[in-house]
């Protein structure tokens, strides 16, 4: 097949790449042709500035040229196409809802060609980022005002986590594919004729506004998930004496039904994703007059949990920020990553910064620099405070207490550490349970608290 895909984000270029791996002829669309230049060379640190994703730059090196072509001119590569994907930003807009301003212009500028091109065979249009329900049909509405003959516009979500994306792209949990007409069906078929037939991967046909629903359904039932657990198992294990929160969780999973992934308390989950596509859902039903109580109450229990662990300190510790200087450990959303968006280390910063903290070390091994565009102090003045190191044991020297707001595997070695750079009285706060090890450092008095667990050492106040 002939497959062009516009936007070569993180979803795009995956997308690109895993579909020239399974022989496809693929043209890769971007209007930056800085970025593109660094995908043609095949170089793999020039194609991880722009999308880091392991086993990515591989499948680009060894496909390149002969599956896999990149292009900033739509005209050139528009002829003979069977199929289109739409992966373009989708950002958010103050009130929730999507911007869709980059979308609508590349669709504008598809249409255009499509209408002019020689080959009249049939083109599906597929939106794979994450776009409001009915926005496929709007797609439509835009080809058809153009005069495009013999189109069909279709759904087909990504479900790619960030840092498995290639290997999730290879083989998927399910393939959700939403049409109006067979004809399009069936082209999309031969796109994924890998993962038609296959005994473990759901194939779904139906409907294009049923599959942009699946996208929402899935990623607003997983925060849901994620804040059940930090909303309701995490406050057991703090507030009542004798609960185990890790046996707790053992207990519950153990139950066929219910998934472990999302069961692992933490201090907010972060993301690209998860906020912004649940804002939009609640802005979606607002609009025809939907109680969104239940979303919402995701929502602010995720955005909470990232900084209640500021709150215990004050109110269970009695720990007093001002004139402290505080180690945040785990910047980026999650480990792996570089990528700082809705970043609880974001909440966490802003919260100490404005509780009179004096300095904040920061470490993270991969996102030091992407921190220092989002706390530039020439937004917020208050930023100044942050100093960036280059391994958590230089940011955690010299200081009063420590923050952990990713689950990076280097941090679960850290109690020696801590032990060895710093003496008691000291705070731990730790947002993903990172210190398993803490009796020894609680027995020193230490004080600990942890997502999920009660205080443990002294008080400080
Ligand atoms: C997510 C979805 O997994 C994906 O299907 C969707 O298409 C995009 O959003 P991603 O943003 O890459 O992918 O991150 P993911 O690995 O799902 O983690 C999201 C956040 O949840 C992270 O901050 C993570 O640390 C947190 N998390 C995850 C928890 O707090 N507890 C858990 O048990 C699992």
């Amino acid at each position: 097949m002939k497959i062009v895909v516009c936007g070569t984000g993180y979803v795009g270029l995956v997308h690109a790449a895993v579909c020239s791996e399974y022989g496809h002829e693929v043209y890769a669309f971007d209007n930056d042709a800085q970025k593109l230049t660094a995908f043609a060379s095949g170089d793999a640190n020039r194609i991880e500035t722009h999308v880091n994703e392991p086993g990515l730059a591989n499948i680009i090196r060894e496909t390149l040229d002969r599956y896999l072509f990149f292009s900033t001119d739509l005209a050139s590569i528009i002829e003979g196409t069977d199929a289109v994907f739409m992966c373009l930003p989708t950002p958010p807009n103050l009130d929730g809802s999507t911007d869709l301003s980059i979308y609508d212009d590349a669709a504008d500028q598809l249409a255009k060609l499509l209408a002019r091109r020689k080959d009249r065979r049939r083109v599906v249009v597929v939106n794979k980022s994450t776009v409001p329900i009915g926005t496929a049909r709007r797609l439509e509405n835009i080809f058809k005002s153009h005069n495009v003959e013999n189109f069909g516009i279709s759904s087909n979500p990504e479900f790619l986590a960030e840092g498995t994306a290639v290997a999730q792209a290879r083989r998927p949990d399910r393939v959700v594919v939403g049409c109006d007409h067979e004809q399009d069906s069936r082209i999309l078929r031969r796109v994924y004729s890998q993962f038609v037939h296959h005994v473990r991967i759901k194939y779904i046909e139906t409907t294009p506004e049923t599959a942009e629903a699946i996208k929402y359904v899935a990623n607003t039932m997983l925060l849901t998930y994620i804040s059940f657990w930090n909303g309701v198992g995490a406050k057991i294990g703090e507030k009542i004496p004798n609960v185990n929160i890790d046996d707790l969780r053992l207990g519950v999973t153990a139950d066929e039904r219910i998934s472990t992934w999302g069961s692992f308390v933490s201090n907010g989950a972060g993301g690209s994703c998860f906020g912004k596509d649940i804002a939009s859902l609640i802005n979606q039903l607002r609009r025809v007059n939907v109680s969104t109580k239940m979303l919402e109450a995701s929502y602010e229990v995720n955005e909470y949990q990232k900084i209640y662990l500021v709150d215990r300190a004050i109110n269970e510790v009695g720990f007093k920020f001002n004139n402290k200087i505080v180690a945040v450990l785990g910047l980026a959303f999650k480990k792996h990553t570089n990528d700082m968006r809705d970043a609880s280390s974001i909440k966490v910063v802003e919260s100490l910064l404005g509780k009179g903290t004096a300095r904040i070390n920061a470490y993270d091994p991969l996102a030091n620099d992407s921190a220092k565009s989002v706390f530039d102090p020439s937004k917020n003045v208050l930023f100044e405070k942050i100093d960036y190191f280059d391994s958590a044991k230089a940011a955690i020297a010299g200081s009063d207490a420590l923050f952990i707001s990713s689950d990076c595997e280097e941090f679960r070695g850290l109690s020696r550490t801590v032990e060895e750079l710093v003496k008691a009285p000291y705070l731990i706060m730790d947002g993903r349970r990172m210190i398993p090890d803490h009796s020894d450092l609680v027995s020193k008095d230490y004080s600990y608290i942890a997502v999920g667990s009660m205080l443990m050492g002294p008080t400080l106040s």
